[in-house]
């Protein structure tokens, strides 16, 4: 029997799925909400379906193998009809931070590349305003303190409640992406304009890609732990 966290994150995958049809080049999200999405479409595979799936990270690709999807780059796809994935927090305006799982980059890669992007959460991802769930954002190694630095100036000139940035651990040793960045995540509690937050970010050198997803998702699909699903546009 599933717990209730899960059964929320699975009716949202098995929901989003009815958006999914055959021929379509779907972008498959990352965490453990786009795993449930995973699996779910294995299954339909297996039941026929034809997709080309198009992974955001090494561990999605590995999972869509292990449940039979198959699985191409986005530059042999080229265009994809749609993606489906998790995200760390939604607002009213379907705005969102991701990154939670380190694969914001390829993420933010694949969903822009994608005619629709739809989120599938539980109701906990579900916020007024952006910021209480630590923004992260990739940096590349070389310089990363200072850009860490950088990072805490900017922000401290924007409108935000919080000022701290950590750099993101894997164990003693500094956590590696797929794209061998690491990751600083902002403490910010309350992100007042996270639009001019997104493009300030992206101007500090050193900074690759940060985790506000502004105007790329179409459709939230939220699952609750009693079973039912909420689609909004
Ligand atoms: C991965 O980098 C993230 O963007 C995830 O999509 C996000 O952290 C949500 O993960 P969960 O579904 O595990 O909560």
């Amino acid at each position: 029997k599933l717990s209730a966290i899960d059964t929320a994150k699975f009716v949202a995958a098995k929901r989003a799925c009815e958006f999914v049809e055959d021929g379509m080049r779907v972008g498959l999200g990352t965490g453990s909400t786009a795993a449930w999405l995973v699996r779910c479409l294995g299954e339909l595979v297996e039941d026929g379906l034809k997709i080309t799936g198009v992974p955001t990270s090494i561990r999605t690709a590995e999972l869509a193998r292990d449940v039979g999807i198959s699985v191409t780059t986005l530059d042999e796809a080229k265009w994809l009809d749609l993606t489906i994935d998790g995200a760390d927090e939604y607002d009213p305006e379907l705005n969102l931070i991701k990154g939670g799982g380190g694969a914001l980059l390829q993420e933010k890669i694949v969903a822009t590349a994608s005619d629709r992007m739809i989120v599938i959460a539980d109701r906990t991802k579900q916020v007024e305003t952006l910021g209480a769930f630590p923004l992260p954002v990739e940096v590349i190694p070389f310089g990363w303190q200072t850009t860490k630095a950088l990072l805490e100036e900017t922000i401290a000139a924007l409108d935000v409640m919080g000022d701290k940035v950590t750099l993101r651990m894997d164990g003693n040793a500094p956590y590696i992406t797929d794209e061998g960045n690491h990751i600083l995540d902002l403490h910010l509690g309350r992100i007042g304009n996270a639009r001019q937050m997104a493009l300030v970010l992206n101007q500090i050198p050193g900074v690759v890609e940060n985790g506000l997803f502004i105007d790329i998702c179409d459709i939230v699909v939220t699952g609750n732990g009693n079973g039912r699903v909420q689609v909004k546009d």
